[in-house]
């Protein structure tokens, strides 16, 4: 263990493993049985009460904490650590009767009714009140019981209801407005509002973005966007609050849903003490392995490479899909074991028992219908055993020499509606970490105005909405000797989707020594040179200034023969720009590497070779056992099946 793990008032030394637990469903002998198989699973920690608030509070103002205390004496007694939650995630119903002004409002102004979950708009001052003061109570009740591990805020920030358009969040805009423009000229600059008579004379006549007959405005749709993220962000940090005054000593975390557009991570990871993260790989999905890794390691990124947990995955099948395929024998514990080689420091699961009624009865569970004779708990059991001995592996870290940018605000811009071509952000990303995930090179994940400087590589895609600041940190890679590679739809525009005039990229004209004279959306075509062959989605009249040209456009119309890739020296750095989207992106990625002296190897399908502190995961995804070659070691694999090796 290091230094790096996650410290608590009761020293735990053992990784997490459990999962939500919500006894609150079942009988009270039930409880007993559940403890029974607990300690039969190895099952360290439960989180508890997420969806508790009918219950701890029937009433307004009126509390029932009898069968929570009853519930954390028995985890206690049975050495069960609680993640207890603020049981702010879904509002009783005499609150939502009481105060039906806090039901969210979508675009086109239908209110949200009660009877799911996640019914509250994060704006409403209603809701953060009776939130607050619940939250209050159980840090008062709770702080200083010996099973209380950790604090699990909310749920799931957003996953339901993130923008929210109702007249009290048109309030909250105009405020967040307010203050990042001063006044209403300043706006009027930023949203571009000359065009289409959209000019403003005061704060109080702006709204929220909502269904307009033609293109809402850009920028207005945008700083929405960051609004919303900080709005959410409002609610937990008032719960935050709450917490760190009544009980300092207790981390605090929140669960986050991978790559989630619609939160800026980034700007919500400094509010607490780790992270944690749900993530349900489609099992049907044969690039789910490769896909689950890039959003672990962008947990991993979002607290600086200290470890984080896994909050929530299915140990089979969810039953939120259209088909909600099972997870074959092996599964399950090759994704764990995947979060643990990438720096997680528990495995959790929704959820312990599965539901009897409900509409998540059929989302698999540690304890499935079936009960413990089930090929599911024992799955679950040799898990459990399987954590335990990997124990000591808590607070090790990774260590990746290439990064990759991640902006959620490029992400929000480069999907709306007005742009030259429909693209999809994520598919920017996973485009160049597919390549980098084949080839065994692990990414960390970077904000765009993050330190980049630990790394040899810096990769920014569709980064399109760019600050001159985080222009001038990618601007800065090459220049100290690192391997910068830009592709198309970076800093085309600034922090207002305003375009970059004069060739876009900003002040990353001048290291990559081009310029784009004009954006050509491709279908499809084809590059020689590197990566030769036939390339999607977008090609682009790029200008070179001083760069060598590494592939050229072949047909295409005016593109013919125009510089698609290029690359720029700067001493031992290199700055590269990709103007497309080339089938054989490998080869752009080995030249990288090359450069950068950057070691990778060609990895057989589905295989992956994850070092983390003195232990390698060699995990093979495939159905078919394999042979690889690890240091000087061939290491043979079966199929869906780990070897973790140490030394
Ligand atoms: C998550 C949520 C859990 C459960 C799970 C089902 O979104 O946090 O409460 O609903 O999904 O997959």
């Amino acid at each position: 263990m290091t230094d790096d793990a996650l410290r608590t008032p009761s020293g735990m030394t053992s990784l997490w493993y459990g999962g939500d637990y919500n006894p609150e469903q079942w009988p009270r002998d039930v409880w007993d049985d559940d403890m029974r198989l607990m300690r039969r699973a190895g099952v360290t920690v439960a989180t508890i009460g997420v969806f508790s608030w009918a219950r701890l509070e029937p009433r307004d103002g009126e509390y029932d904490f009898a069968w929570l205390d009853d519930l954390m004496d028995l985890l206690h007694a049975n050495g069960v650590r609680a993640d207890l939650a603020t049981a702010t995630a879904s509002p009783p119903k005499w609150l939502v009767d009481k105060h039906p002004e806090i039901l969210p409002v979508t675009a086109d102004g239908t209110v949200l009714s009660f009877g799911g979950r996640q019914h509250y708009r994060p704006s409403s001052a209603a809701y953060r009140a009776h939130a607050t003061r619940l939250v209050r109570a159980l840090a008062e009740r709770y702080g200083t019981h010996p099973a209380l591990e950790a604090w699990h805020v909310g749920n799931e920030y957003g996953c339901h209801v993130s923008r929210d358009y109702s007249d009290e969040s048109a309030v909250g805009f105009r405020v967040w407005l307010r203050e990042r423009y001063g006044d209403i000229e300043s706006l009027n600059a930023a949203w571009g509002t000359a065009f289409w008579s959209q000019r403003y004379t005061e704060f109080a006549q702006v709204d929220p973005p909502r269904v307009t007959p033609a293109g809402t405005n850009p920028t207005q749709t945008l700083d929405f966007d960051r609004y919303s993220s900080d709005e959410l962000r409002a609610c937990l940090r008032a719960e935050i609050a709450v917490l760190r005054e009544v009980t300092p000593g207790i981390p605090i975390t929140t669960n986050f849903m991978g790559f989630f557009k619609n939160i800026d991570y980034w700007t919500w990871a400094d509010d607490l003490d780790f992270i944690s993260d749900d993530l349900y790989p489609d099992p049907e999905d044969p690039e789910s392995p490769m896909l689950a890794a890039m959003a672990r390691d962008l947990m991993r990124s979002l607290g600086g490479g200290r470890p984080w947990i896994l909050m929530e995955q299915a140990t089979s099948a969810v039953n939120w899909r259209e088909f909600n395929a099972p997870k074959p024998a092996g599964m399950h514990r090759l994704l764990s074991l995947q979060s643990i080689a990438r720096g997680a420091d528990g495995i959790m699961q929704f959820q312990w028992r599965a539901s009897q009624a409900g509409s998540e009865k059929f989302h698999a569970a540690m304890v499935p219908h079936a009960g413990e004779d089930s090929r599911i708990f024992r799955e679950t059991e040799a898990l459990g055993a399987e954590l335990a001995s990997l124990a000591d592996i808590r607070g090790e870290r990774c260590e990746a020499r290439v990064a990759m940018v991640v902006d959620w605000p490029s992400w929000w811009a480069l999907e709306q509606a007005s742009m030259p071509s429909r693209l999809s952000y994520l598919e920017q990303l996973i485009r160049w970490y597919r390549a980098l995930w084949r080839r065994g090179v692990l990414v960390d994940m970077v904000a765009a105005t993050g330190d980049l400087g630990g790394y040899d590589v810096v990769i920014a895609a569709g980064a399109i909405s760019l600050e001159d600041a985080a222009v001038e940190n990618l601007a800065g890679v090459p220049a100290r000797g690192g391997q910068l590679v830009v592709g198309y739809q970076t800093a085309v525009l600034d922090e207002q989707a305003h375009a970059r005039l004069g060739g876009y990229l900003g002040s990353l004209q001048e290291p990559l020594g081009v310029r784009v004279e004009e954006l050509w959306p491709l279908r499809t075509g084809s590059i020689a040179g590197l990566a030769e062959g036939p390339v999607s989605e977008w090609g682009e009249l790029v200008r070179v200034r001083d760069a060598q040209v590494l592939a050229t456009f072949v047909g295409s119309d005016d593109l013919d023969g125009q510089p698609a890739i290029t690359r720029k020296a700067h001493g031992d750095g290199a700055a590269f720009y990709v103007a497309t989207a080339p089938e054989r992106i490998g080869a752009v990625v080995e030249r990288v590497l090359a450069d950068a002296g950057v070691p990778w190897t060609a990895l057989p399908e589905g295989v992956e070779v994850v070092t983390r502190g003195d232990r390698t995961f060699v995990l093979n995804h495939a159905p078919a056992s394999c042979t690889v070659t690890v240091g000087d070691r061939d290491v043979h694999v079966g199929p869906r099946d780990v070897m973790v090796l140490r030394g």
